[in-house]
Formats: C-alpha cells, structure tokens, sequence
C-alpha cells in the first residue's frame, strides 16, 4: 500500500477497539518487530505495520464461534476441522479484516492469512509476518530455544533461512508437544525442503528421508 498514516491510525484504533490485554499488546508488538523486520530485508515496512497490527483480527474468536465465521464468509470449512482451531483465525481474519478495510491490498490480506500455516512460495512480506509473530520480544524465549536462536539470526541469514528455520521450529514443537500436524503442513515442509535443502544426489545415502 502507498503510505498513508491516517489509515494505519484508524488500523490501530480499530485494533485497540476489537483486542484487548495480552492479545492486543502481541499485535502491537508484532506490527513493531514487523517494520524492524521488514526495513533490514527490504520489505515493504508500511504494509509490515498494517498487517501486523491486523494478524489476530479474528483471534478472539472461540473454538465453537469459528466454523459459523467460515460459513459467513464463504470459507469452505476444511477437514479435521476439530484439530484446526489454532489456525482457522488466519483464514477467517484475513477476509474479515479486508472487509473492515477494503483499501487492503491482496499482499497484506495474504500475509495476514498465511501467517499461520505458512506456505511454500511465501513473499518477503507473508515471511516477515510469520516470523515476527513467532519471535516478537514479548514471545517467551525462556521454554523456547528456537525462539531466542531465530532472534540472534535476524540480519545475520536471508529472509529465507530464517523462515526454514521457523517452520522447522514450528514443525519439531509440535513433534514434541505431540500435536496433530495439519496434511498441508507436511506438505508446505516437504515444498521447503525442496526448494531449500535438495537432496544432493552427488553423494549416496545422504538422502533427506529416513525410514
Ligand atoms: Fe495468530
Ligand atoms: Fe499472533
């Protein structure tokens, strides 16, 4: 988007409406660490503010309210639903926002809705999004080594790498937690490790699967 302050304060002011404690201070913090993010890889900073601030839009939402705001925004409702609440707000969120503020652009609308689940082919702005929402300084590096070794890369790997590295946190979390992992997740890291980490067919054994 153009640079437009008076936008980004009704943003901000309808965020403050909508979010509340905790929450709230998170997606300030994630519009703050996005900007920082976004001026040292060469994103956009602007719409790094806006989409960070909109991120949560529909994260105050419960469990039992989000399959109706599928359905009300024509969302088709995705399998193993029960195990998906954690990330239906990205989708929901991001439609709802843009309805809000029809002056968003399809780039921050994508960032806001893939900063969940991620994808393959994400832009500079849907990365900056997805890690600053992971490792903003109000996130709790203490249970989380990931969290404080993903902050000390900032500036010192590409965008790219960095954002490997948060899936593959992301990923090994919910290993350990032993948490369902969504099909298409698999799906997206299977993607990053091929675009990212190829199989070096040069030198025998050293395959990327172990079975
Ligand atoms: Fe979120
Ligand atoms: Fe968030």
């Amino acid at each position: 988007m153009e640079v437009d302050e008076e936008f980004l304060q009704r943003v901000s002011d309808a965020v403050d409406k909508r979010l509340s404690g905790k929450r709230l201070e998170h997606v300030h913090s994630v519009s703050e660490y996005a900007a920082k993010l976004a001026e040292i890889y060469g994103a956009n900073v602007f719409d790094a503010k806006v989409a960070g601030l909109l991120h949560d839009w529909d994260k105050l939402l419960t469990d039992d309210e989000l399959p109706a705001r599928l359905d009300e925004l024509g969302i088709e409702r995705p399998a193993h639903i029960e195990f998906l609440y954690p990330v239906l707000h990205s989708y929901t969120g991001a439609v709802a926002a843009r309805r809000e503020f029809p002056e968003l652009t399809d780039e921050i609308e994508s960032a806001i809705s893939r900063h969940t689940l991620g994808a393959v082919d994400m832009s500079d702005l849907d990365m900056v999004i997805f890690i600053a929402d992971m490792i903003e300084p109000l996130r709790k590096a203490k249970k989380r080594p990931d969290v404080k070794r993903m902050r000390e890369m900032v500036g010192t790997v590409s965008l790219e790498e960095l954002y490997f590295e948060g899936y593959a946190a992301t990923i090994r979390s919910l290993v350990e937690r032993k948490r369902f992992i969504h099909p298409m997740a698999f799906e997206i890291w299977n993607g990053l490790v091929e675009k990212y980490h190829p199989i070096d067919k040069s030198r025998q054994g050293d395959a990327n699967i172990v079975l």
